[in-house]
């Protein structure tokens, strides 16, 4: 069993690249990203090679370009080396509000079929919050949901925004998040829906689930509605394990969870899909108003970096790192603001430097 919070399922394709990690270093797509994204992969560039982690960045700018078609897209020749490294780690993307290109997160997901999507939120020792002993890991469906991308406007003044629910990409987000209870050691999967109301398509989810579960019997299975379960969450969160949800719910759920611990500086993510290839992520936004200024918090993508190395199978390197993330902020003397401390990015930094020595 692995001790790190962030350790990460095991899949086939995270074994190829341990057999190619005998040698050489593994190569990873860095997405530094927009507003305070350089500056945190700064910091996560920093730590890891202090802790000579034996990986190589290919770092990508995905700025969208106009297409022939007038929309704008990520440049094709940007998602290359992902192609190539199939796994990446990424910085936040700046997304226009009701207008201009569509949402680059969600096309990365896309383009990669990166069809689950992993957040882990368990409290951090040495940093206080109103909850105590939360530990809930939300796996959320990357794929589809209110999330297709499907709106029209039928006449002016009414729009319609179709959420498309499959069978397939329920079965293999619900067989996801059992094999992640299973590989984890971890006792409850609920499955959170609204079938009351969503009948035939939160319906369809939670029936895979159900099924699902069937499968894997020393794993309790609990469902539960989505507003009950937000109630019952702010009321002792401790009650909830791994929770599985439909791609909208996820996002909210996820960032709920999130403000439990201290908040989307502190909580890293993963997009997993097939056969090991994975984008991990942090989930907070662009920061614009303190962009350029260090004084970002390098947390969550720093995290993310940390489950992206159990992916790799790198666990005693990502254990390492974990424990001098956690050890800086324990001792709360170079916190970022974010935190209540007055630290800048690069002192955080460095004290994790320092503490990855001892
Ligand atoms: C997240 C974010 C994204 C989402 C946005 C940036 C598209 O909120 O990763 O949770 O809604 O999925
Ligand atoms: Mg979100």
């Amino acid at each position: 069993m692995w001790t790190s919070r962030y350790a990460h399922r095991l899949s086939q394709g995270s074994r190829r690249f341990l057999s190619s990690a005998s040698g050489e270093n593994i190569k990873v797509t860095l997405f530094p990203g927009d507003g305070i994204g350089p500056e945190i992969s700064s910091s996560v560039q920093k730590i890891f090679s202090v802790a000579q982690v034996p990986i190589t960045w290919e770092a990508v700018d995905v700025t969208p370009v106009k297409s022939a078609s007038g929309k704008f897209i990520i440049p094709p020749e940007s998602l290359e080396p992902m192609r190539r490294t199939k796994i990446g780690l990424k910085g936040p993307l700046a997304t226009p509000i009701g207008k201009g290109h569509q949402s680059l997160n969600l096309a990365l997901r896309k383009a990669f079929s990166l069809y689950a999507n992993v957040r882990p939120c368990k409290s951090v020792q040495g940093y206080s919050t109103a909850y105590d002993g939360v530990d809930i890991v939300t796996i959320r469906e990357n794929t589809e949901g209110e999330y297709s991308g499907i709106e029209h406007e039928v006449v002016p003044g009414v729009v319609q925004s179709i959420k498309v629910i499959t069978e397939i990409a329920s079965n293999r987000v619900a067989k996801f998040a059992f094999d992640f209870a299973r590989a984890q050691g971890r006792r409850k999967v609920t499955a959170v829906h609204k079938s009351n109301i969503m009948r035939m398509s939160d319906g369809l989810f939670l029936e895979c689930c159900r099924k699902m579960s069937e499968q894997y019997p020393e794993i309790e299975f609990g469902e539960m509605y989505l507003d009950t379960l937000c109630m019952a969450m702010v009321r002792d969160p401790k009650q909830f394990d791994v929770l599985v949800l439909p791609n909208l719910y996820g996002d909210i759920l996820s960032d709920l969870c999130a403000g439990l611990i201290g908040g989307l500086g502190l909580t890293p993510s993963g997009n997993i899909g097939a056969n090991g290839v994975a984008i991990f992520e942090a989930v907070h936004g662009t920061a614009p108003d303190i962009a350029g200024q260090d004084k970002a918090n390098p947390t969550a993508l720093l995290l993310s970096g940390v489950m992206m190395l159990h992916h790799l199978r790198m666990h005693d390197i990502a254990q390492k790192i974990e424990n001098a993330i956690f050890k800086t902020i324990t001792d709360g003397k170079f916190l970022t603001g974010d935190l209540g401390g007055k630290a800048t990015c690069s002192d955080y930094t460095k004290a994790i430097c320092e503490n990855l020595q001892i």
